[in-house]
């Protein structure tokens, strides 16, 4: 090929690459595919408003389920549960940013689009509701909710901002998509137990139904951020459902001291080499108070980082 004509012909994929990186084409993709999958991308808030009350004015129940995209199981389950109280199933897909520190992977977090759109068709949800940062944080945005203590145990200490950063999202969630239940996993245990606090104290009119932790068939929960590990950290991640089955296991025999549990659940994850405990506690399962001694109410919750993913992963001890 001449010179000329090869740099003509660089120049224009170029210039098509950039054009479909634009996005009004990226819009226009999404709404093709939706057309494809007899699902609503809907990505303004207006639109969003104006979806939920037109199902209102037909006496349509809306279950909503917040998520940040990166979908596996764990969030279809919450889409199935949906399906079955509601006659509207809304997902957002929003990555969240005031829910991450600086040192966090609020960059490198997936963002699956596509697949994620399959999936919610796939499981029956009815809408997307897809903003972007601007529209939810404009230039200016100055209101937070925060949940008090229970915001700061657990979790909290490592990741002080998060919470705060899930409840001012999840209360703005709520505002625009007026659902009257919102579904959660229970792998996010606390993140739970907080929002459950925040619609009580703020009287919003939702109900909130947690779903149970799915896991793979190594017990693995499953997480948007299991994708983040390498070989070796696979290997290693199932340790933490093993660890909390053998403090079961040592509780039906009649432990109960949380020192104890706790040293049985350590030596389980010194096994993993890329381990490294964040935090094991043995709480209230209502409350989140710390025990000493467990009881049929205990629910362990932990958080451990394999390599430099943190995973997090609870169970009841009974
Ligand atoms: O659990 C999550 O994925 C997020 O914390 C949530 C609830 C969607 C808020 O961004």
């Amino acid at each position: 090929m001449p010179q000329k004509k090869k740099k003509r012909a660089i120049q224009k994929r170029k210039a098509n690459a950039v054009k479909r990186k634009s996005p009004a084409i990226q819009r226009k993709r999404r709404q093709t595919a939706a057309k494809k999958h007899e699902i609503a991308v809907i990505d303004t808030i207006a639109a969003m408003r104006r979806f939920a009350s037109t199902a209102r004015a037909k006496k349509k129940k809306i279950g909503f389920v917040p998520t940040m995209g990166a979908l596996h199981e764990g969030h279809i389950s919450l889409i199935r549960a949906a399906k079955k109280d509601c006659d509207v199933v809304i997902v957002s897909i929003f990555v969240n940013p005031t829910q991450f520190s600086p040192t966090e992977d609020l960059s490198k977090y997936p963002r699956t689009f596509d697949s994620d759109q399959k999936l919610i068709a796939g499981a029956g949800g009815h809408a997307i509701f897809y903003p972007t940062n601007m529209m939810m944080y404009p230039e200016g945005y100055a209101t937070y909710v925060t949940v008090e203590s229970l915001s700061s145990l657990l979790c909290g200490v490592t990741r002080p901002h998060h919470f705060r950063g899930v409840t001012t999202v999840v209360t703005k969630l709520f505002t625009i998509i007026t659902p009257d239940i919102a579904y959660f996993g229970e792998k996010d245990y606390q993140q739970a137990a907080i929002i459950r606090r925040m619609t009580a104290d703020l009287n919003l009119p939702v109900m909130i139904k947690t779903c149970p932790v799915i896991r793979a068939e190594n017990g693995l929960a499953l997480s948007s951020r299991n994708r983040y590990l390498s070989d070796k950290e696979k290997a290693d991640a199932p340790l933490l459902c093993r660890s909390l089955l053998a403090a079961r296991a040592a509780y039906a025999k009649g432990g109960r001291d949380v020192k104890a549990l706790t040293d049985i659940m350590e030596s389980v994850l010194r096994g993993g080499k890329t381990l490294r405990i964040d935090y094991i506690a043995f709480v209230d399962a209502a409350t989140l108070a710390k025990k000493t001694t467990a009881d049929n109410n205990t629910r362990i919750i932990m958080a451990v980082y394999c390599g430099s993913t943190r995973l997090i992963d609870n169970m009841a001890i009974r």
